[in-house]
């Protein structure tokens, strides 16, 4: 027998999450295989702010994409060693009979194996596809990201940057509004909880700005909605200071006269529909990266016993690019 542990959504969450709504369980997981299958065991896993939007149901295993290595197996496509990454949820180890859920690692070469969770994983997909697909940003043109010191944001305002863009970031602490501004070369950064959001939008972009990234939603999204230019495009990715709400609508200022008078364009959009495209997508970021274009920062958690408090953690701004745990 294996010892193996996971990680329960164990009691409903009732607003922002906490590690008290998780459970850790230990289990014992057999040690033989039958043939064609595999023993993964986690290295890196991702925790991520959609596993409070999309949850699981109370007493399910947390769901989630880990890197993990295979530490047995009777699957020739699949030898022991072998690096994969697969959404195997929050287990420490997990045996594995449909092998086809498993992706090899993209060609990452010397750079670290957690980058496939992050910067060339799905974060990284969504700040390309929403940047490249939906804002479709020219040179010369503004552009506005929210949660920008976060793996999403970090990565949207430094592809703006290439594309000649002018990029406006929102962090939350001064530590992540300097390494954006000093180290990512966003133009303008502001901490959103100490300057009034209009003031700030008004002194960077007089004229307004011309393409809105949303990961945060409510309030905030209001008042950048007044201050987009004519024909201004947005990308809706998140709205983590809405999750809490479990979908209880929010009231707030309506926004659809602004869309009607400047001619707006708002599209929502889920990473997964491009993931045909993930492949080059994934050698671009690679390359950039390469190039010393594209930095990335990873805040990493020690121990899977404290994926819970990683977690907890998105909701209160304490990681700096992507969140990890390492086993
Ligand atoms: N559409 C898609 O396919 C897709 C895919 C991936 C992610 N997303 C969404 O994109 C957003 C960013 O995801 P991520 O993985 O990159 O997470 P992240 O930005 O690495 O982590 C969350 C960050 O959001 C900020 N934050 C938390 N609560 C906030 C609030 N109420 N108001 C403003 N900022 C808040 C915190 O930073 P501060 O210190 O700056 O507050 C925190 O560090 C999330 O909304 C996520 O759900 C969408």
């Amino acid at each position: 027998m294996v010892q193996a542990r996971k990680w329960v959504y164990a009691h409903e969450y009732d607003g922002q999450p906490q590690t008290s709504n998780l459970q850790l369980v230990t289990e014992n997981i057999p040690d033989t295989l039958q043939d064609g299958e595999v023993l993964c065991e986690a290295v890196f896993l991702s925790v991520d702010p959609y596993m409070r939007l999309f949850k699981v149901a109370v007493g399910d295993v947390m769901q989630g994409e880990q890197v993990a290595r295979v530490t047995a197996s009777k699957s020739d496509s699949f030898p022991v060693g072998m690096m994969v990454l697969a959404r195997l949820g929050w287990r420490s180890h997990t045996i594995v009979s449909n092998t086809s859920i498993l992706e090899q690692l993209p060609p990452l070469g010397e750079l670290p194996a957690s980058l496939a969770l992050g910067a060339v994983g799905m974060p990284g997909m969504t700040a390309y596809f929403g940047v490249e697909e939906i804002l479709k940003p020219v040179q010369g043109e503004t552009v506005l990201v929210n949660a920008a010191a976060g793996a999403v944001g970090s990565l949207v305002g430094q592809m703006a940057k290439i594309k000649g863009c002018k990029v406006i970031g929102y962090a939350g602490t001064k530590e992540k509004c300097d390494w954006l501004k000093d180290e990512l070369g966003f133009d303008a950064v502001f901490n959103y909880k100490e300057t009034k959001l209009q003031d700030s939008i008004k002194e960077a972009a007089p004229e307004g700005v011309d393409c809105y990234f949303d990961n945060v939603g409510g309030e905030f999204s209001s008042t950048v909605m007044f201050n987009i230019k004519q024909f201004g495009r947005i990308a809706v990715c998140g709205q983590i200071d809405e999750y809490r709400y479990d979908g209880k609508p929010q009231t707030g200022p309506l926004v659809y006269g602004q869309m009607l008078i400047k001619q707006l364009t708002m599209k929502g959009f889920m990473c997964r529909h491009y993931f045909q495209h993930w492949p080059e997508a994934k050698l671009q970021v690679i390359n950039w990266i390469k190039q010393g274009k594209l930095k990335y920062r990873e805040t990493i958690t020690e121990g899977f016993e404290n994926m819970a408090e990683a977690f907890v953690g998105l909701f209160h701004g304490a990681n700096t690019g992507k969140a990890i745990v390492k086993v």
